[in-house]
């Protein structure tokens, strides 16, 4: 099935695909009730089984957790609730004996208020670490994301301190010298113990403008952004970390919230090229305005208008980081598929993302379909910016409208723990877990879907599978089909003589679907498709060649199930 065309390329990320673990909700190992190295090192296996080529660990460092890790005390340690270094270290030589690649999670734009830097920078002027952090005698106008005005008073230095995130999260002053030696000293650390790449958080914001103007005042929260969204001096603090990268032969990924593609370009593409792969966010936004807190009905077009702007802007210059969830946004099934079509949507989403040109990204659950956790009280809640959200905005709705809301939103649906089976604690825990588990484990676990040929977990590995097995799914030209359509998402990989057309339904009612031009007369074969039945193809009947040539659509007479996805391959001759 060797796929012909030139446009091969031999970056090695590009064939892979990912998975991401948000460790404290992983698996326990030494039975406390918080993820942790054990349990990763137990779970490898599994990892591998679902067709990834690698892991993205969330951070793994010791942290107050003001965060969940992303406030980080120690660079050069791992949190004492996870493991030591030597596990890390046990679980990075099995991690690569199975084939799989290790990336970490790089947080510089801010540290803990706990880290010995700040704790040294507060007491004083004088001190060696006094410009590691950014300190006014007199605040700005800027919100900061997460919790209130981004300036806190530091009574023991008798200055502000910038955080553009929580109160413990400081942000560092990238514009002196000595922190960007640190960061890559830092990186030097993790790239000498073996690690193949770096996750780069919120890394468009490190460098700030100078003089640090006041924002405008009507952009609640993000008012500063024009001052420290790709601020003047990123593309050199880049630059020099991308040094370090290209010693190693490692990966960039970098975290671009509310980057445009323009921007993105700078970073991805051309001579200066700084990151391998960025995580846009245009595509989380289907839902909703900047943030999941701020709710709309969910778009199709949309969603459609955001993919394809990054394929095509991308095709031939760089490469994009595909994903529908991490630990930041609620789970993909709940915001754009049906959790009543669970199965159904579950699969559909993952062919609509899976197939496009980029590298893909699973976040732990996602393989088994997890959906929203809806807590009684906002009291059960972890998450910071959950609990600001909740305390700050419609504060005269009632409680069970702002509880929807968090419902919607929360990034804590990510966050609960990871559903292995139905014994108490999902398998999870021998003990009480650190967080509530969703109470739909008893359905939605690893177990259950292992034994369940269509079930959305094998459908993963299937999607997986069948993207490894060919160029044109991998570096395949993307084109868009009916991009209007509000029910239907079509896009075609192409590539030499190869051709795949890939349906997504995102309709709740059977929906007829429109040939497009030149299709109606080739001949295609169907590789994929969601629903069990006739028109279920599985991994083995796909390499016997069992299965049916299917003039395109003309089963089903044209119509679409409920959340139905199919893939289609075409031999072009030209
Ligand atoms: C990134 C992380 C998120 C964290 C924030 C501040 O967006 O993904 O979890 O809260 O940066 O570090
Ligand atoms: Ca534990």
């Amino acid at each position: 099935m060797a796929d012909t065309g030139k446009a091969w390329d031999n970056n090695w990320y590009r064939h892979m695909s990912f998975y991401q673990i948000w460790v404290r909700s992983f698996a326990d190992g030494n039975g406390d009730g918080i993820g942790d190295l054990y349990g990763v090192y137990d779970k490898l296996e599994y990892v591998r089984s679902l067709g990834v080529d690698g892991i993205w660990f969330s951070p793994l460092y010791p942290s107050p957790n003001a965060d969940y890790g992303y406030d980080i005390s120690d660079y050069r340690d791992i949190h004492p609730e996870y493991g030591t270094l030597e596990q890390f270290q046990k679980v990075l030589h099995k991690a690569h004996a199975l084939g799989l690649k290790v990336i970490m999670d790089l947080v510089v734009n801010h540290t803990s208020d706990e880290h010995p830097w700040f704790l040294e920078s507060r007491k004083g002027k004088d001190n060696p670490y006094s410009d590691y952090y950014i300190w006014r005698d007199k605040p700005n106008n800027w919100d900061s994301l997460f919790e209130g005005k981004a300036w806190e008073y530091d009574p023991v230095r008798g200055q502000y301190y910038l955080h553009l995130f929580a109160k413990k999260q400081p942000d560092l002053n990238m514009d002196n010298p000595k922190v960007r030696d640190e960061v890559k000293a830092i990186m030097r650390f993790w790239l000498d113990m073996g690690v193949d790449g770096f996750r780069e958080d919120v890394i468009n914001f490190i460098s700030k403008k100078e003089g640090l103007p006041n924002g405008l005042p009507f952009l609640p929260a993000v008012n500063g952004m024009p001052y420290y969204k790709d601020g003047p001096h990123i593309h050199e603090y880049m630059a020099e970390f991308r040094e370090v990268c290209r010693e190693y032969d490692c990966i960039q990924i970098g975290e671009g919230p509310m980057t445009t593609v323009q921007s993105a370009m700078k970073y991805l593409t051309g001579e200066q090229k700084s990151l391998d792969m960025m995580f846009s966010f245009d595509h989380m936004m289907a839902d909703c305005l900047y943030t999941e807190y701020v709710h709309r009905p969910f778009s199709l077009v949309k969603l459609k208008k955001a993919f394809t702007r990054w394929q095509k802007a991308l095709d031939g210059k760089g490469w994009n980081a595909l994903y529908l969830e991490n630990h930041d946004h609620p789970r993909v099934i709940s915001r754009y598929g049906s959790e009543h079509y669970w199965r159904e949507s579950g699969t559909m989403l993952a062919v609509s993302y899976l197939f496009q040109q980029g590298t893909p990204f699973i976040y732990q659950g996602q393989e088994i379909g997890m959906t929203n956790i809806r807590l009684r009280s906002i009291e059960d809640y972890k998450d910071v910016s959950t609990r600001t959200n909740y305390q700050t905005y419609h504060l005269k709705d009632s409680i069970e409208r702002r509880l929807k809301r968090i419902h919607l939103s929360s990034r804590d649906s990510a966050r609960t723990p990871m559903q292995w089976d139905d014994d108490p604690n999902a398998g999870f825990s021998a003990a009480k877990p650190w967080f509530s588990v969703n109470p739909n484990y008893r359905r939605v676990n690893v177990a259950a879907e292992e034994g369940e040929e269509y079930s959305i977990l094998n459908f993963y590995r299937r999607c997986l599978a069948l993207r490894k097995s060919s160029k044109t799914l991998i570096c395949g030209k993307y084109k868009e089909y009916f991009p209007k359509d509000k029910n239907i998402y079509m896009y075609e990989r192409a590539l030499g003589e190869v051709r795949y057309l890939v349906i997504c339904s995102f309709a709740k009612m059977p929906v007829k679907v429109r040939i497009p031009e030149g299709y109606a007369k080739i001949k295609g074969q169907m590789v994929l498709c969601n629903y069990p039945g006739g028109t279920q193809i599985t991994a083995g009947d796909l390499r016997k060649r069992a299965c049916r040539e299917l003039n395109l659509l003309a089963a089903e007479h044209g119509m679409l199930r409920p959340y139905e996805a199919r893939v289609y391959r075409f031999r072009v001759k030209h």
